[in-house]
């Protein structure tokens, strides 16, 4: 496993993390806890020490297994984990007429605080993210503020932003002014404006960068026909509804085509693509097993992927702005 500087905060984070989405279930189908744990333990055992989940996977019980495994490895390395508070309940992303204390509060945020300090049975958590956020909000950043005296006051390390689909860049102006230490977005194959702004910003001014759906919630392993059915439960249903699975697997063709024999597979090509920007601190692909750990691991060991297919790739990006919400 390789490691890479995690921002102004000097951790050496593995560049492969655990997504830990899928360990909630509810959105993701059936998920036993035992799996759950058993694909912690061989992430941690290959090198992997950053695992990012949230209060809202699983409400609670995607934190709870973290908890869960680490209990079992006592003595371990170091682990940095990352969770995420979500606003007060109302629109997601929230509206741009939202007011930030209205969803950020500061005894809410601390009520959540304490939450996931019990949940993830720590007395410190490493970085606390908002789960969303608005544009709106740069200009009265208050939440930040609050998160800023958790951290005075020795129950986080770091703050970070998690932010919207499709909308990279609404912390940029937040990491020049240095209120934040991270920000998590998306980028894969499909999704490559972050190359624009939030990369160069985020180099720039030490902020550490997550990059979350790495294989566009699966398609991007090449594993998926224009015949796969979601299981019940699972939120693909929704996502890939309608024509768009098809229009996807066409897509998925391309890019196979497009990597030839340079790079046979497309899963291994799909996280090759999201480790090649210096600005990317770690690469979190959802996992619920220890095949898909072993698998997605394993990249960090391989040569990167060369100049030349990146260049190939860059005309399959693929925006699709109001797909995500499922309208
Ligand atoms: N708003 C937010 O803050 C937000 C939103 C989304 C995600 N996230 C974070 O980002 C992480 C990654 O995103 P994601 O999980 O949504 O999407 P993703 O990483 O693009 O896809 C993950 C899914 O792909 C499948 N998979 C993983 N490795 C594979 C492999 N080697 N071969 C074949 N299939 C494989 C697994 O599902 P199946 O086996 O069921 O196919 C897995 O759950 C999440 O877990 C979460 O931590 C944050």
């Amino acid at each position: 496993m390789q490691y890479r500087p995690f921002g102004r905060l000097g951790w050496q984070v593995s560049e492969i993390g655990f997504g830990a989405w899928p360990l909630g279930g509810g959105m993701w189908g059936e998920q036993s806890d035992e799996e759950s744990v058993a694909a912690l333990h061989r992430f941690l055992d290959l090198g992997g020490n950053f695992i990012d989940t949230a209060q809202a996977y699983g409400d609670g019980r995607s934190e709870r297994v973290i908890a869960k495994a680490l209990r079992g490895r006592p003595g371990g390395g170091r682990v940095y984990l990352a969770t995420k508070i979500p606003p007060r309940p109302g629109a997601w992303p929230p509206s741009p007429y939202d007011a930030i204390d209205d969803r950020y509060d500061e005894a809410y945020l601390r009520e959540r605080l304490e939450r996931s300090l019990r949940d993830l049975q720590v007395d410190c958590i490493d970085l606390v993210q908002l789960h969303t956020w608005n544009r709106a909000w740069n200009r009265e950043p208050r939440a930040l503020e609050a998160l800023r005296r958790f951290r005075h006051e020795g129950k986080i390390q770091g703050a970070g932003i998690s932010l919207p689909d499709h909308d990279p860049d609404a912390a940029n102006e937040l990491m020049r002014q240095g209120l934040v230490d991270s920000v998590q977005l998306i980028y894969n194959i499909f999704d490559q404006d972050p190359q624009a702004e939030a990369f160069p910003t985020a180099r720039q001014h030490g902020v550490g960068v997550i990059v979350r759906v790495p294989f566009d919630e699966g398609s991007l392993t090449g594993k998926f026909t224009r015949d796969t059915a979601f299981p019940e439960g699972d939120f693909r249903r929704r996502y890939f509804e309608g024509d768009r699975l098809g229009r996807t697997v066409r897509r998925v063709e391309a890019i196979r085509e497009a990597l030839g024999r340079d790079e046979p597979d497309v899963a291994i090509a799909a996280l090759k693509f999201t480790l090649k920007p210096h600005a990317v601190s770690t690469v979190i692909p959802g996992m619920r097993n220890v095949r898909q750990v072993e698998l997605n691991c394993a990249v960090s060991e391989q040569p990167r992927m060369s100049d030349e297919v990146e260049k190939r790739l860059r005309p399959h990006g693929w925006r699709r702005s109001n797909w995500y919400q499922g309208k």
